[in-house]
């Protein structure tokens, strides 16, 4: 009973002897990739007794055209002679079984939650060919699956093994951990390995089909470079190709009082997606926060941004005009049901297309220098708090519409729900916030200030205001000498020593003025 490995090339023998926690061997087609992996996997098998694999690719087909037939003759399922097979395959379940107790367990997932079938399972390796084609949220449910089974007796890390090629759904996660290696603080570099493959480098297709090659350099330019030299760079179906984590991604920060607060949202059943956006004085939005629930009603979700809220203001709560639609059996709109939770909703604008060109203006890098170091430095206009995991799983994976280059792929529909709220908030508009007026400590207000609700500062001022314009109208014969003689009382100084004719002017004068 011999397994039949052939020869393997120099880049598959470095895949076999790998032992990080993730291996990705990946680049260009047709670099012997899945031929290598079915043999890893079968050492595995062979040399782990009772150890079980999990062997994925996205689609039943594919599984069946690249695994199984190939699988099923490497281990001679089918000789006739039972005593040279290596292992038997069960085509219900979709696994072979070895006599040592082993498993490669086949599966599949055609859709974003078919993956929810392998939680709550263990598999001490799980191979996922073709990983660009999974989203990210599918390859970290899988990561949970990956751990010791209980079968194997022998020590084992359990690890991950990927084969890809550029281009996909899931071209940037592959990209940001194995080619970017842009890593957050709970992951670990050495954990992450990368093998680089190329056509070139696969005698077997070089002497037996030559024009294999041929048919790859005649590919569109950018697919070519993706196909034929395995350039991650390129641009390949990624909506946003400019998201960067290591420039739009910060840690979270306390956000300064006066800063300007704004929301933006889309509502549906399958998803309630809300992001809190901070804006300071040179107009940076910074993304402080994020709501991504499914399955609440509208009145569930109106309560559950209310409890977000806090009680803060937000200047705007940016929403898609469909909200303002009356649902049929209720009459009411989403509008009005978020209007009885005192939350005042601002229509956005609903043109897809301009939308995600705001979305890129917003993104876009910029470089500049540090001004103290005078280090280069990349800079956009939108930060993303690192609390806002959804949103920054989401942007990267959106892909072009097949139909219409200018527009993002509706599906995976999951994707597009936090995207939505992000496009609301771009092509509205939004100024600095204003530097707030500062306030000597010692300032007594008592005597003249009247019973106001106690707003905050900024209104505080332009009751100051009112208050001068009330008494003004009496004293126009008098005014500067009046003014003067209130702004002693009040502590106030203008910066610029005087204060112009007319009475306007004044007004605002006397709003730019600082409390010394
Ligand atoms: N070491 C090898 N010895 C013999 N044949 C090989 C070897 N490596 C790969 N091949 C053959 O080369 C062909 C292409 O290999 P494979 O399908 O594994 O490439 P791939 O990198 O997975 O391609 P793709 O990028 O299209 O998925 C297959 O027919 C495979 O059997
Ligand atoms: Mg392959």
């Amino acid at each position: 009973m011999n397994l039949d490995i052939g020869t393997l090339y120099p880049k598959q023998i470095e895949f076999c002897k790998a032992t990080n926690k993730y291996i990705c061997y990946g680049g260009a087609r047709g670099g012997g990739k899945s031929h290598v992996s079915r043999i890893k996997m079968c050492l595995l098998a062979l040399n782990y007794a009772g150890i079980q694999i999990l062997l994925l690719r996205r689609t039943l087909k594919e599984l069946r055209e690249n695994h199984v037939m190939q699988l099923q003759k490497l281990l001679k399922c089918n000789d006739k002679d039972a005593r040279n097979r290596i292992a038997i395959f069960k085509e219900t379940t979709k696994e072979f079984i070895f006599p040592n107790g082993s498993r490669i367990v086949l599966g599949y997932c055609d859709n974003e939650k078919d993956v929810l079938q392998f939680q709550g399972q263990a598999y001490e390796v799980i191979t996922m060919e073709e990983a660009t084609l999974f989203t990210e949220f599918q390859f970290q449910t899988l990561t949970e699956s990956n751990r010791m089974s209980g079968n194997l007796k022998e020590e084992f890390v359990p690890r991950m093994y990927f084969t890809c090629n550029p281009g996909g759904v899931g071209h940037a996660w592959v990209k940001r951990l194995f080619i970017d290696r842009d890593y957050k603080e709970t992951e670990e570099p050495s954990d992450y390995i990368f093998i680089p493959s190329l056509v070139f480098e696969n005698k077997y297709i070089m002497e037996r089909d030559p024009n294999y090659v041929k048919v790859l350099e005649n590919l569109p330019e950018d697919r070519k470079k993706a196909m034929l030299y395995g350039d991650w760079d390129v641009f390949d179906g990624q909506f946003f190709p400019e998201f960067k984590r290591s420039v739009h991604v910060i840690e979270p920060f306390e956000i300064p009082k006066h800063w300007d607060k704004y929301i933006a949202l889309d509502y549906g059943l399958d998803m309630f997606a809300v992001l809190f956006i901070a804006i300071d004085n040179k107009g940076q939005a910074y993304i402080y926060n994020e709501i991504h629930k499914s399955d609440l009603i509208v009145s569930e979700a109106a309560q559950t941004l209310r409890s977000y809220m806090r009680g803060e203001p937000f200047k705007r709560i940016y929403a898609p005009p469909d909200l303002w639609n009356r649902n049929r059996d209720t009459g009411k709109s989403t509008f009005e049901v978020f209007m009885n939770n005192r939350i005042s909703l601002t229509k956005a604008g609903n043109s897809r297309e301009s939308g995600w060109l705001a979305v890129k203006e917003w993104l876009k890098i910029k470089k500049t220098r540090h001004e103290q170091t005078g280090e280069p430095l990349e800079v956009s206009s939108i930060k993303i708090f690192s609390n806002c995991t959804n949103l920054i799983r989401c942007l990267p994976q959106l892909q072009h519409d097949e139909k219409n280059p200018n527009d993002v792929a509706t599906e995976p529909h999951e994707l597009t729900h936090i995207t939505d709220a992000l496009r609301y908030f771009c092509v509205s508009r939004v100024s600095p916030s204003k530097e707030p007026i500062k306030k000597e400590n010692t300032f007594n207000f008592d005597v003249e200030k009247p019973s106001y609700r106690d707003w905050g500062e900024e209104i505080e001022i332009i009751w100051k205001r009112e208050y001068l314009e009330k008494d003004m109208r009496f004293k126009k014969n008098r005014k500067s000498k009046w003014l003067n003689l209130k702004l002693r009382r009040l502590n106030l100084r203008s910066k610029r020593g005087n204060y112009g004719d007319n009475y306007i002017n004044r007004c605002n004068w006397v709003t730019d003025a600082q409390f010394v």
